[in-house]
């Protein structure tokens, strides 16, 4: 199959979280089948020495009656992948989405340009995709433009579009009156499409074009059609044709404790003396006293309420009056849990680091020191970081949503899964139930030490490959490709 695949981050080039592990992964296994793909993303500024050398063309791009600009595509490789880099100058920025602050009020033009210019790449290279694959608002407007001002163009006839969902939260809003120039019709600038509460909500529009939507796990499908798990577009996935949930797979080839290259000590087994010295060296490299029996709880994780840090801070300031664990959290973002956070550790700086920042190396010694992954999340399409943690023996302790659920087995109340669990859950979206079940792990970790080891000896040999969620993949684009264009309802 032809595949256009756009997305805004690559992992390699850019990225600030998950979306960027599967712009990667995904693209490469397809490859790896034979499939043709070609990655189409932003020229941004801060990744300039990949795409600088590659040769460009000029395009002329035309959103709408009232706006038009010349861009130019610059197509290389990025790691053997085919990889066409959009060069505009509202890419030429430091942030991404944000000047560190607030979101920049262009995103819009910024992401139309994206979309279309991916689509008038393909005709203008006489490459003819089978799908169309964007990912998340700032790809979906290619969804509206494949379906409306490419209707009738001959040369996408049998093109098809997919949407993958990686985080419905943020759905791409703007100023009303940005329609026109990106070319978004009265017609379609309404409630059923376009139109929220007087702005414009990119995803929620495309959900009304997209052939076919997916989302990136079993149970974030399933929560997005209900109020309380729609992000307030519930109506809109429900009325949708299908709405197909593909857990993501994980790229072995980076994450695995066999052969990390951030790590100093290498383990196949979770009593190997590396699990132990990776524990050692990272309780050193963070200023922890080196100790092994003491449970190192770990988390990594962007700084927003979506991944619960809310409720791990308060929790964390009831556990630490009582219990003499250490905690390191890696994180960036809100500034106001970031000054929690340094709080926290500025009252228990025994047993307490926090490493504001993004650090790639960091995070993968983390994996692999700590004893247990926290990960609170208050909802999660997938969640990367919980299947890291069970390849690295190190026991994620989830809460029960979204991909979370699809991929960690929590050791029932009365432990008699123990041959299969792989984690510890807990429901309900409190400091408490967080608290309870932060307990019950240490109460395993310490009284039950040959529990614990068989429940790593299960995290360890699960396997969540790429080559498996890609055959999924395979069978939407086919069955796709098999119905006929979806017609605006
Ligand atoms: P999300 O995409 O919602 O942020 P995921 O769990 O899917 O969550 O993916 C997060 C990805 O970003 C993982 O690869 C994780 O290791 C990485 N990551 C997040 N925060 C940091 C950080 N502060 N430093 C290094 N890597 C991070
Ligand atoms: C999003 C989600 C995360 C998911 C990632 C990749 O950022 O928040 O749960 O794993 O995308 O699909």
């Amino acid at each position: 199959l032809k595949i256009l695949f756009i997305a805004s981050e690559v992992e390699g080039l850019i990225k600030t979280g998950g979306l960027a592990d599967v712009a990667y992964a995904l693209p490469k296994t397809l490859i790896s089948l034979g499939h043709d793909v070609r990655i189409v993303m932003p020229a941004y500024e801060t990744t300039k020495t990949h795409w600088e050398s590659w040769p460009s063309t000029q395009l002329h791009l035309e959103l709408s009656a009232f706006y038009d600009c010349e861009i130019s595509f610059r197509a290389g490789q990025h790691d053997s992948i085919p990889t066409i880099a959009i060069e505009h100058p509202t890419f030429k920025r430091l942030g991404i989405y944000d000047d560190g602050q607030h979101g920049y009020d262009d995103n819009i033009l910024r992401f139309s340009i994206l979309s279309k210019a991916a689509l008038h790449y393909a005709k203008s290279e006489q490459w003819q995709p089978d799908i169309v694959h964007g990912n998340d608002w700032q790809s979906a407007m290619a969804m509206f433009y494949l379906a409306e001002h490419f209707k009738g163009d001959d040369f996408f006839k049998d093109t098809r579009s997919v949407l993958t969902l990686h985080n419905a939260a943020y759905q791409g809003h703007a100023q009303a009156h940005w329609h026109q120039t990106v070319g978004i019709h009265e017609r379609f600038y309404q409630q059923e499409d376009f139109e929220d509460h007087g702005q414009i909500n990119l995803l929620k529009g495309a959900l009304s074009f997209a052939d076919t939507v997916s989302t990136v796990s079993p149970g974030y499908a399933a929560e997005l059609i209900t109020p309380e798990g729609g992000h307030g577009l519930h109506f809109k996935f429900s009325a949708l044709p299908q709405l197909t949930g593909i857990l993501n797979g994980c790229d072995y080839s980076q994450w695995d404790p066999e052969q990390d290259s951030h790590l100093n000590h290498h383990y196949a087994t979770p009593t190997d003396p590396g699990k132990s010295a990776n524990k050692a060296n990272l309780q050193k490299e963070l200023g922890l006293e080196e100790s092994s029996e003491t449970p190192l709880l770990v988390a990594i994780c962007r700084l927003t309420d979506q991944k619960g840090i809310h409720l791990l801070i308060p929790m964390l300031w009831n556990l630490l009056q009582f219990s003499k664990c250490q905690v390191a959290i890696l994180g960036s973002g809100d500034k106001k849990l970031a000054d929690e956070l340094d709080r926290l550790q500025h009252r228990y700086p025994d047993q307490v680091r926090f490493i504001n920042g993004y650090n790639v190396g960091l995070s993968h010694r983390m994996e692999a020191g700590g004893d247990a992954f926290l990960m609170p999340s208050i909802f999660e399409p997938c969640g990367l970081n919980q299947i890291y943690s069970l390849r690295y023996g190190t026991l994620p302790l989830v809460r029960s949503t979204g991909g979370l659920k699809d991929s960690v087995t929590p050791l029932s109340a009365a432990q008699r899964n123990v041959k299969s669990a792989t984690g510890f859950c807990f429901e309900e979206p409190t400091e408490q139930a967080l608290l309870k079940e932060t307990m019950r792990l240490l109460n395993v970790y310490h009284e039950k030490p040959m529990l614990w080891q068989q429940m790593q000896t299960n995290a360890m040999a699960q396997r969540f490959l790429w080559s498996k969620s890609v055959k999924h993949y395979i069978k939407m684009y086919c069955d796709t490709l098999a119905k006929p264009k979806r017609s605006h309802p």
